[in-house]
């Protein structure tokens, strides 16, 4: 199957799994996140955009309480839960995301009884791109229509946040669900994550003579580990001490006493928060004056505080985004949680083929295995596609 989603192949895939057609199919995208990089937990702003790369369940409601999960990737085996003793303990690989999505919904009350369900996702996992969120908010989708449980979209994105929180083990903020749920074609999703207040800013690419480029670096990171939670706690910490709830609180202003109360490293990721929280307002703010040839230079220092400040870029990504920008990018940054995943580049169109040469060229000469290179534009969110 090929990178967009076809919902006739993936019912044919589930009647094929299953002996019977499915109730319906439906598709939630990953995402790229435009600017605004771990500010989500700490209640302030993002700007992501889905992309056209997806994730579809086909699903069949049951008449017991029982599941049977299949997906088109990883391992080929037709899993069975006995959904009485389902709990978040129990849940292993992939599976975590449909069936915390389904934990998470019966522990809001609604009555999700048995169910066939099949996966097939084209968002390439552990990429930054947000495969994860993408799977729960298509289940999150077709559960709430399926059972008529009349959960908005707001309560949709903090349904698949929990999945991620309590199940799946990862401490992560709105941001992806969000975009996963939210998004339009051709538009970014400005969110305040505090008050997760959202509108929709134009993001036409292809009027200005431009297309962002991925740059999938294949270093995997893992959320529910290590550096991410770490990166957290600094934040908490930080807002601790300076006496507010979140630092959406601060603004630059406040960074030289900030300073002088708090230790060097947890001063450096508290400044990366307050000046990317300022670069996302800017950016949605040049968008609107100027279009997306403007925002060049904003996303490359997203990118420097990012690597110096707050210290969760790597050597691939860093030597993505240095590459795209002596290639003629108008900027470029590393876009999702860090510590591997992609890199994306804001470049003239017709410059695709000379910026995907230049990188693929450097990672070779540097040693690191083939990046995945792709242009992606502004998809539409989750939907029924069948
Ligand atoms: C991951 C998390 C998001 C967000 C980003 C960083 O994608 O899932 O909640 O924190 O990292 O901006």
């Amino acid at each position: 199957m090929s990178a967009s989603i076809d919902a006739a192949q993936v019912a044919q895939a589930f009647a094929d799994t299953f002996g019977t057609a499915p109730d319906g199919v439906w598709s939630a995208p990953g995402r790229v996140n435009l600017i605004g990089e771990h500010t989500d937990y700490n209640e302030g702003f993002v700007l992501p955009f889905a992309i056209d790369r997806a994730a579809a369940v086909a699903i069949r409601l049951r008449e017991d309480n029982t599941a049977r999960l299949h997906s088109s990737y990883g391992e080929q085996a037709t899993l069975t839960v006995d959904l009485n003793t389902l709990s978040p303990d129990s849940m292993e690989g992939w599976t975590a995301y449909p069936l915390g999505v389904v934990w998470v919904m019966r522990q809001l009350g609604v009555a999700i009884g048995g169910f066939d369900l099949y996966l097939h996702s084209t968002v390439p996992s552990g990429a930054g791109l947000s495969s994860s969120a993408a799977i729960e908010c298509a289940v999150a989708t077709a559960f709430n229509e399926l059972e008529n449980a009349g959960l908005s979209l707001r309560e949709l994105v903090l349904v698949g946040q929990r999945a991620e929180n309590e199940v799946v083990g990862a401490p992560t903020g709105i941001l992806d669900q969000s975009a996963s749920l939210l998004a339009t074609d051709g538009h970014a999703v400005f969110l305040d994550c505090r008050t997760q207040e959202s509108h929709l800013v134009p993001l036409d690419l292809a009027a200005a003579g431009l297309l962002i480029l991925v740059v999938d670096t294949k270093v995997s990171h893992a959320h529910a580990t290590g550096g991410y939670s770490a990166r957290r706690a600094s934040c908490e910490l930080g807002a601790e001490v300076l006496g507010v709830v979140s630092l959406r609180d601060l603004t630059a202003a406040d960074l030289p006493e900030a300073a002088g109360l708090l230790d060097e490293e947890t001063y450096r990721r508290v400044r990366h928060i307050v000046r990317e929280n300022q670069r996302v307002l800017d950016t949605v703010a040049m968008l609107d004056d100027g279009g997306p040839g403007t925002i060049g230079e904003l996303l490359t220092a997203s990118h420097a505080s990012m690597r110096d400040d707050f210290e969760i870029s790597c050597a691939e990504l860093d030597l993505a985004v240095d590459t795209a920008l002596a290639n003629g990018a108008l900027g470029a940054r590393m876009t999702g949680g860090g510590f591997g995943g992609s890199a994306i580049a804001l470049i003239p169109a017709a410059a695709l083929a000379s910026v995907r040469d230049a990188v693929s060229t450097a990672f070779a000469d540097a040693g690191f295995s083939a990046p995945d290179i792709f242009a992606v534009s502004p998809a539409p969110g989750a939907r029924k596609v069948s």
